[in-house]
């Protein structure tokens, strides 16, 4: 899996620039952020995967995970902090909520939640099935972008919660790397890891605009 560490390393450099420009955004003048709303895959769980019945017991409720900076396991998949812990530091904003993990009170959510699952796809079960392949846990991008949209729901009125999201920093990703890890475990061919590349990208996009995919991007058409 040495291709995919090197992608891993290329994609959190990423979001350290994006967390660094947007650190730096706030300083002339301009907005300044109240939370963040993340979504993504282990990359960015800061949480939620301890709440999840199949990644409850998995590794990283487990040491090494969590040993030198929580000094326990929190169900980040690293020993230490990750990129987003970092943005909201940089940022001074509190760490996100783990969805899973929070309270039933919407004033948990007001200053951001984090909808990312250690694991979780960009694709639905849908696709994987009609391909013969399975999810490694139960949850995918549609799922996170319909948890934000019932949490935005409990928000408030319209206007307080336009309100809130103009004051909120939005992290989608990493995600998309364990859709193709499931189909080059499950398989192992690139091909058909490669033949994914247009409905994960077309899963990220709708997440991104939050509409729902066409049809058929949601079912093999291949
Ligand atoms: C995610 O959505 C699928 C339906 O697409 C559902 O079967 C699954 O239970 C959901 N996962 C969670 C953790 O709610
Ligand atoms: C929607 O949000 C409410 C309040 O946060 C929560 O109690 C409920 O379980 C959520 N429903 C779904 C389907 O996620
Ligand atoms: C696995 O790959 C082979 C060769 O490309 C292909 O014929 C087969 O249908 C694939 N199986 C699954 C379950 O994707």
């Amino acid at each position: 899996m040495a291709p995919f560490s090197r992608f891993l390393v290329a994609v959190a450099v990423l979001l350290a620039v994006i967390g660094v420009v947007a650190a730096g955004g706030h300083d002339d003048g301009g907005t300044r952020y109240s939370g963040i709303f993340s979504f993504g895959d282990s990359l960015t769980d800061t949480g939620n995967s301890l709440h999840l019945a199949a990644t409850r017991s998995g590794p990283t409720s487990r040491p090494p995970y969590g040993e030198t900076f929580f000094h326990h396991p929190t169900g980040r998949a690293s020993d230490g902090r990750l990129v987003v812990d970092f943005i909201v530091d940089a940022l001074g904003i509190p760490n996100p909520r783990p969805y899973l993990a929070a309270g039933e009170s919407a004033g948990d959510f007001r200053r951001g939640v984090n909808f990312a699952v250690g694991g979780a796809t960009a694709l639905g079960p849908d696709l994987f099935t009609s391909r013969g392949l399975k999810q490694f846990v139960p949850v995918s991008l549609a799922n996170q972008t319909s948890w934000f949209k019932n949490v935005s729901q409990h928000l408030g009125s319209v206007h307080e919660r336009r309100k809130i999201m103009a004051r909120s920093m939005f992290l989608v990703g990493e995600i998309g790397v364990n859709d193709y890890i499931v189909a080059l475990v499950v398989n192992n061919t690139v091909r058909e890891a490669r033949t994914l590349v247009p409905h994960i990208v077309a899963a990220v996009r709708s997440a991104l605009t939050l509409r729902r995919l066409p049809h058929h991007h949601q079912f093999n058409d291949h």
